[in-house]
């Protein structure tokens, strides 16, 4: 096996591959000798290249989805300051940055199938759905199922773990040094993100908003520990997110049996495989309108924390931003006359949690105060 393809597996797919080696083997397995076709080979216009319905998946990619551009990004002047502040001769061929940004830069030569990949396509399908060669022939058998596809080798993105883990790879830790020369802070928020990501396909099963945030985030706590666990000198950039994502998933300890049980890791390095079971956990559950409305709840109802004077405001501020998105999604599937009802304190909610320099943790507590009151 090629050793810089191995690696680029573990990089990409795995995430964080020390942690991640356990969870997602058997997948990885199966796509880590498999060679990768590239964008134009999906693009035909009897496959994903047409208009339609059915085959429109290239065009909405390479018209509307930031992905097809990610490349493009590296060549711009916020990334020419953030290589200098590295001391990077160029961000557009350094695995740095390559490595979320244009991905096939760092597959070996030996893993293209053709000549037709290019670095500058940016993120693109086979970044999500895998290396094709070895179901890009079977894949189009009309008798084939999306199992008899995954067993082929297609990522299984239907399901909310693997979706996750595939996202959270480019979508959450940076390293540290990348913060510091002025690299966007990341936050992943599954449910939002795939939300917002031009959708070329349409949700199936029992799809569930947030239930995909619960899976989300625990994915994104995971790897926020395996970050932690590796770096040597964090810093606050990196514990402060890790902590506030934390208190946000301990408040939901307790919601349903078939989750593990939640308590206050001592280190990172013990929260991470707790994180990653409730993750899985979280995707197999069965999911109920009860549960979003209890998730509700538990956050609403930390309004008096807010108040506690031993938390500092640069920490409530980071609880803070976390909490309104995840009520932005679990409020999100409610019927237009309830989702009504709350708007209003939602808006106040997350002006108060706008700035995190003028952060104001008492009329945050006071409005989600109202809030509670209302569910
Ligand atoms: C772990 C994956 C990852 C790495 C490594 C990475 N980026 Fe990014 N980058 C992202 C993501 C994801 C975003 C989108 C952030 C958002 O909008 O929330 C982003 C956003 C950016 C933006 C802002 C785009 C905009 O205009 O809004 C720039 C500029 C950028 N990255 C440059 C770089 C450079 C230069 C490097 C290397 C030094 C790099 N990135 C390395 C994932 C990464
Ligand atoms: C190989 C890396 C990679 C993977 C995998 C990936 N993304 Fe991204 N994504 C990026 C980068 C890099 C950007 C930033 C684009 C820019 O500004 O250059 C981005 C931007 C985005 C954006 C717009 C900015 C934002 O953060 O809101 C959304 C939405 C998004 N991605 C959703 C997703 C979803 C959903 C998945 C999984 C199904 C996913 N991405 C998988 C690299 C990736
Ligand atoms: C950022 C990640 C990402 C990229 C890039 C991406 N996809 Fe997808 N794709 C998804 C997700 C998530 C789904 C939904 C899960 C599913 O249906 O398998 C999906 C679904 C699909 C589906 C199923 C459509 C349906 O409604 O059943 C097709 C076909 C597809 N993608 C083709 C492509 C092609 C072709 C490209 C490149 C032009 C591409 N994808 C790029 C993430 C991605």
């Amino acid at each position: 096996m090629l050793p810089a393809l191995l690696r680029y597996f573990c990089h990409r797919l795995l995430a964080a591959c020390g942690l991640a080696l356990f969870a997602v083997l058997p997948l990885a397995a199966a796509e880590l000798t498999a060679r990768f076709v590239g964008s134009p080979a999906c693009a035909t216009s009897l496959c994903h290249g047409g208009a339609g319905d059915l085959r429109h998946q290239h065009l909405t990619w390479q018209t509307k989805d930031i992905h097809s551009r990610t490349y493009n990004t590296l060549v711009n002047a916020r990334s020419a300051q953030i290589a200098a502040a590295l001391k990077l001769p160029d961000a557009a061929n350094n695995a740095r940055c390559t490595t979320c940004h244009a991905p096939f830069a760092e597959v070996p030569r030996a893993a293209f199938l053709n000549d037709l990949i290019k670095p500058t396509e940016g993120v693109s399908c086979e970044s999500c759905h895998g290396p094709a060669e070895p179901w890009l022939r079977s894949h189009t058998r009309t008798d084939f199922s999306h199992r008899d596809r995954v067993q082929a080798g297609l990522r299984d993105l239907q399901h909310l773990y693997v979706r996750a883990n595939s996202c959270v790879a480019c979508h959450q830790t940076v390293a540290p040094e990348l913060l510091a020369a002025g690299h966007p802070e990341l936050l992943f928020e599954l449910d939002g993100q795939a939300v917002a990501e031009p959708r070329h396909w349409r949700e199936k099963g029992d799809w569930h908003g947030p239930k995909a945030w619960l899976v989300g985030q625990a994915v994104a706590l995971r790897e926020m520990s395996a970050q932690l666990t590796r770096e040597k000198t964090p810093g606050e950039k990196l514990t402060a997110p890790w902590a506030a994502a934390q208190w946000l998933l301990l408040q939901l300890d307790g919601l349903d049996s078939m989750l593990p049980p939640l308590k206050p890791a001592a280190s990172a390095a013990q929260l991470q495989p707790v994180a990653d079971q409730l993750a899985r956990r979280a995707a197999e559950l069965e999911w109920s309108r009860a549960l979003t409305h209890q998730m509700l709840q538990r956050l609403a109802r930390t309004h008096g924390e807010f108040t506690d004077a031993k938390v500092p405001a640069s920490q409530q501020a980071r609880r803070a931003e976390r909490l309104v998105l995840a009520l932005d999604r679990l409020t999100a599937p409610l019927e237009t006359a309830a989702l009504a009802k709350l708007e209003p304190d939602l808006k106040v909610l997350f002006a108060l949690a706008q700035s995190r320099p003028d952060f104001n943790p008492e009329a945050f507590g006071r409005a989600l105060e109202q809030l509670a009151k209302k569910l």
